[in-house]
């Protein structure tokens, strides 16, 4: 992706905005004398807007100063035909959020993020038990491996059980196939349930899935061995276990468990109801992520997950990782391995890295976990819904958008979906008929929104997920620059390196992966490297092909 894509969002930024928030709103009357005359002294007016807000925070008397120039805020006509003041207009609050959603994606400061990360890259990988955890896959695939696996993904949201084919580089058959599978929805019910219950209930589904006859077919009699993609961290105790580590995401399976060995959690219960299944490897989803796409493409070194949750996978030098991280591993695998597959947990850095803003303090301040996981409440699926909510919220109070009215369920948090502002940034439309009407259905208000509101809730929209993308870019780059330190070389002699990339966000928001692309770009160039050296691929369902993969890089 060349830099084209950024100069254009670049210059869509809402830099040149109309003289009002209503300027091209056709719902309103025509423009009268009183109006153009407003229009002319609006300039002087905002300068002595702004000026006042600058004197209300340095005096820290805002009620005084309103009762003395009351005429000052900013007007605005309600639904209901009253007048009201605000604080201030949406084109003021517009270029705020500018400000403050794009001042740091400058190349020289996310480069700087990238040096900061990598300094709290540093005591992690010589000590922590819960990020740059180190597993005992040393090996990638070679793309040639084949045979048929059962495959199971725990996600956020699903269970999937499947059986994959593995062809390697057979001619006309396709690399990876999913010969059957059963997904099965993880409801709050089943993220609620405690301890080995959980387990419990992952086991009746391996029973249901396995007893599906075009499973029975592939396997015969014998004992099926099974790969686990697991979207959770864990403590690796060899190919095939793994210590329970903290789950997030509203689980509660890891009480009454936690430490405990998840391939024992999984297998007692698949015994007790005599399942012929023993299982092969445990990876994490991003890990399974990197080896899926390796397995088509062998320059893959990383991959990304971005949907609900966020992490990424890199393949390292072992010596990136301090001995200490290797405790209980065998001698021969210390011995022979020169790199190691690391689940990062990259979420869980970037605190006093990203600059925040007050909307992101507001959604830390309020979350069950603040600051568990930083970098994901910036970036992930799960959040930048709620950023803009919070953003709406403050528009409708202190300028007016939605002519002061707030849709009913945005009291609640987490009430307006990435996939809602996603759909919205997708309209391209002159007039945004779609966006307005799919707001409308989701969030009705006594009038629809007007093009001006919507227009507004796009542009956050597209400041906070350019944002994303871009503190997406410099996380990556981070994790570059520590790679090729270990590998020992100069950024001008590194080699191509390919990302696969997984989940709703990465594949799906509207030219989210092209702009972390073209930051990522940016970025690399300037640390010396050559043009294009890293690309963002997509790798579609490599959790459940990746833990299969796992399972066949053991039989190569
Ligand atoms: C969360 C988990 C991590 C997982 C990611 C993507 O951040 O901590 O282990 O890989 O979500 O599912």
């Amino acid at each position: 992706m060349s830099s084209a894509l950024l100069k254009r969002f670049k210059s869509r930024r809402p830099s040149h905005l109309p003289e009002s928030d209503c300027a091209r709103d056709t719902s309103k009357p025509p423009v009268t004398a009183r109006q153009r005359c407003w229009r002319y002294i609006k300039p002087m007016f905002d300068f002595w807007q702004s000026l006042l807000a600058a004197l209300e925070r340095i005096v820290m008397l805002p009620s005084l100063i309103h009762s003395v120039f009351p005429s000052l805020a900013a007007r605005k006509r309600m639904r209901d035909g009253a007048v009201r003041t605000y604080d201030r207009t949406m084109d003021d609050l517009l270029r705020e959020l500018q400000r403050l959603f794009e001042t740091p994606l400058e190349p020289e400061k996310l480069l700087h993020m990238s040096g900061k990360l990598q300094e709290q890259f540093a005591p992690k990988l010589q000590v922590s038990d819960i990020c740059m955890l180190p597993s005992y896959n040393d090996k990638l695939p070679t793309g040639l491996e084949q045979g048929t696996y059962l495959a199971l993904d725990v996600g956020g949201s699903t269970f999937r059980v499947a059986v994959v084919e593995l062809n390697g580089k057979k001619p006309a058959a396709k690399s990876m196939r999913i010969v059957t599978m059963k997904s099965y929805k993880i409801d709050d019910a089943v993220r609620h349930l405690r301890g080995t219950a959980f387990f419990e209930w992952m086991a009746e589904k391996i029973e249901t899935s396995i007893s599906d006859p075009q499973v029975k077919k592939v396997n015969g009699t014998t004992s099926f061995g099974m790969g686990l993609a697991w979207s959770f961290p864990v403590e690796q105790t060899s190919i095939r276990s793994g210590n329970l580590l903290a789950m997030g995401k509203g689980f509660r399976a890891t009480e009454g468990t936690l430490g405990q060995d998840l391939s024992e959690l999984i297998m007692a219960q698949c015994r007790k109801r005599n399942l012929p299944v023993h299982m092969e490897s445990i990876v994490n989803d991003a890990s399974a992520t990197l080896l899926s796409r390796a397995y088509e493409d062998p320059a893959t070194r990383f991959a990304v997950i971005l949907g609900t949750g966020f992490n990424i996978a890199a393949h390292l030098p072992v010596s990136a990782l301090a001995s200490s991280k290797y405790k209980g591993y065998p001698q021969k695998w210390l011995d022979e391995a020169s790199h190691v597959l690391v689940n990062t947990e990259l979420s869980m850095f970037g605190k006093n890295v990203f600059p925040t803003t007050r909307w992101d303090e507001s959604l830390n301040e309020n979350h069950v976990r603040p600051d568990f996981q930083p970098f994901e409440h910036m970036i992930s699926g799960r959040y930048m819904g709620e950023l803009v909510r919070l953003v709406i919220v403050e528009a409708v109070s202190t300028a007016g958008l939605f002519s002061g009215e707030l849709p009913a369920k945005f009291q609640e948090p987490y009430s307006l979906e990435t996939g809602t502002i996603a759909a919205i940034e997708m309209d391209s439309s002159k007039n945004f008929t779609q966006a307005i009407a799919l707001f409308q259905s989701k969030h009705p208000l006594s009038r629809p929104p007007t093009y001006s509101d919507i227009s507004f809730v796009r542009k956050a929209s597209q400041l906070v997920s350019h944002r994303a993308a871009a503190y997406l870019a410099s996380g990556i780059h981070s994790l570059w620059s520590l790679r090729i330190q270990s590998e020992g070389l100069a950024p001008q002699d590194a080699g191509r390196l390919a990302i696969g990339c997984n989940g709703s966000v990465i594949e799906k928001y509207p030219l989210f992966r092209e702009l972390c692309q073209s930051h990522l770009n940016e970025l690399t160039m300037a640390s010396g490297a050559q043009p294009n050296l890293i690309s963002l691929e997509v790798a579609v369902e490599s959790a459940i092909f990746g833990a299969a993969v796992a399972v066949c890089c053991l039989d190569a």
